[in-house]
C-alpha cells in the first residue's frame, strides 16, 4: 500500500523543543544526578537528544515493555519484556517516553516503578494525546500536545517502519 508521509513537526522545531526541555531539567535538577529510565523502542531517539542537553550528570537506564489490552481495552497490564539494569532506589529518575496516547502503559509503569523506592520519579514525553486519555497519568515534560492522529518518527513507527525519521509525521495512507 502506497504511504505518504505529512509533515507535523519539522525536524527544527523537535530539535528546539528538546533543547528547551533539556534546560528545564538542566535548572530542575540543579546540583543532582539524574537517572534517565528510556522506555525502548520508541522513546530511544529522544532520549539520546534530550540527554545531550542535559548539563547536570545523567545515567541511563532502558526498559521495554509491551502492553497486554490495548486492542480489547481490558486491563492495561504491562508486560516487562526487558527490564532495568540498575535498580531505582535513591535516585532521580525521569522516565523517557515517545507519547502518552491512552495512557495505559504509563499509568502501570509509574506505579510499579514508584515500588522501586526512587528518591523522586517525573515523566517526559515528547508528545501527548490528550484526546485518547482514557487513564490519568501525571506528565512533568511534554514536548508537544498533538491532535488525535498517528505520527510516526523520532522513534515513533508504523509496522516497524519509520522510527527513523528526524521530524514527526502522519501517516496518509492510499495518498
Ligand atoms: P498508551 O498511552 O498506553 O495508549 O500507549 C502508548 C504507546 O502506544 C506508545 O508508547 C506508542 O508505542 C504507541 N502509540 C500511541 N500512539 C501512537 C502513534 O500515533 N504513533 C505510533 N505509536 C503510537
Ligand atoms: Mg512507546
Amino acid at each position: 500500500m502506497a504511504e505518504k508521509i505529512r509533515v507535523m513537526l519539522s525536524e527544527e522545531e523537535v530539535d528546539a523543543k528538546i533543547k528547551e526541555i533539556g534546560e528545564q531539567i538542566s535548572r530542575d535538577y540543579a546540583g543532582k544526578q539524574v537517572h534517565l529510565v528510556c522506555v525502548l523502542k520508541g522513546g530511544s531517539f529522544f532520549m539520546c537528544e534530550l540527554a545531550k542537553r542535559i548539563t547536570v550528570p545523567v545515567s541511563l537506564d532502558f526498559m521495554s515493555v509491551s502492553s497486554y489490552g490495548s486492542e480489547t481495552k481490558s486491563s492495561g497490564v504491562v508486560k516487562i519484556v526487558k527490564d532495568l539494569d540498575e535498580p531505582l532506589k535513591g535516585k532521580d529518575v525521569i522516565v523517557i517516553e515517545d507519547i502518552v496516547d491512552s495512557g495505559r502503559t504509563l499509568s502501570y509503569l509509574m506505579e510499579m516503578l514508584k515500588d522501586r523506592g526512587p528518591a523522586s520519579l517525573r515523566l517526559c514525553t515528547l508528545l501527548d494525546k490528550p484526546d485518547r486519555r482514557v487513564v490519568d497519568v501525571h506528565v512533568d515534560y511534554t514536548g508537544f500536545q498533538i491532535p488525535d492522529e498517528f505520527v510516526v518518527g523520532y522513534g515513533l513507527d508504523y509496522d516497524q517502519k519509520y522510527r527513523n525519521l528526524p521530524y514527526i509525521g502522519v501517516v496518509e495512507l492510499n495518498a
